[in-house]
């Protein structure tokens, strides 16, 4: 039987915060594709974590004349790369052999949207950069409940920090876009609610809802 935690008024209000900027929840089947394939999932989320923290670098490498990005991103990459450690280590010790995965659909049909100039291109790569750790966040709260100890509260410790990045990458888009960035958001909402809410064929950490043939 399956043992549900009820959530804790910080992981509540976390959630609010997400949803509110997020365009929907996280469908239940993925939630019960997700706890059919734990494997997966762990080494899926290691690839994310290792390219979250490869993404930050790379923007550390090409805004090398913006302080806050340097600073925001170089603490980022640090968090990132302390999670991939911790998932590795939690695989080791499940005996979860790190496998070869291909990322998912989600970065890049996001990815596929930037467009403009120099700085209007940093401009989406950070406004991805927020829907990713947003949606990474909510994903995190909307499982931990039906995992077993150990993973519940590594996802838990995670929370806090996945919004503080989330946060992090929608300011700084603020910051350096020339206009209100609200429009350009709901763009890579619509998108986004897609991604999530439409049929998918491989499951994957941001894949939306499965296939039939996934959950069977
Ligand atoms: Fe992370
Ligand atoms: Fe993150």
């Amino acid at each position: 039987m399956r043992v549900i935690k009820t959530p804790n008024t910080n992981q509540t209000r976390i959630m609010k915060t997400l949803l509110q900027f997020l365009p929907c929840p996280t469908p239940s089947e993925w939630v019960e594709a997700a706890l059919m394939k734990q494997d997966l999932l762990l080494i899926d989320h290691a690839n994310c974590e290792k390219k979250a923290a490869s993404t930050a670098m790379q923007l550390m490498y090409r805004h090398t004349q913006k302080p806050d990005l340097l600073l925001k991103m170089s603490h980022l990459a640090r968090e990132e790369l302390t999670h991939f450690q911790q998932v590795v280590k939690i695989m080791s010790e499940k005996n979860i052999p790190y496998v070869h995965l291909g990322p998912s659909r989600y970065a890049k049909c996001l990815r596929q949207l930037i467009t403009g100039n120099d700085n209007q291109k940093l401009v989406d790569i950070l406004i991805i950069g927020a829907f990713i750790e947003a949606r990474s966040c909510e994903r995190f709260s909307a499982i931990l409940p039906f995992l077993d100890k150990q993973l519940r509260q590594f996802y838990s410790g995670l929370l806090k920090s996945e919004e503080r990045h989330f946060i992090d990458y929608l300011e700084l888009a603020k910051r350096y876009s020339d206009v209100d960035i609200v429009n350009r958001v709901r763009k890579f909402s619509e998108v986004e609610e897609d991604l999530i809410c439409g049929s998918d064929v491989e499951f994957r950490f941001h894949s939306g809802k499965p296939a039939k043939c996934l959950a069977c």
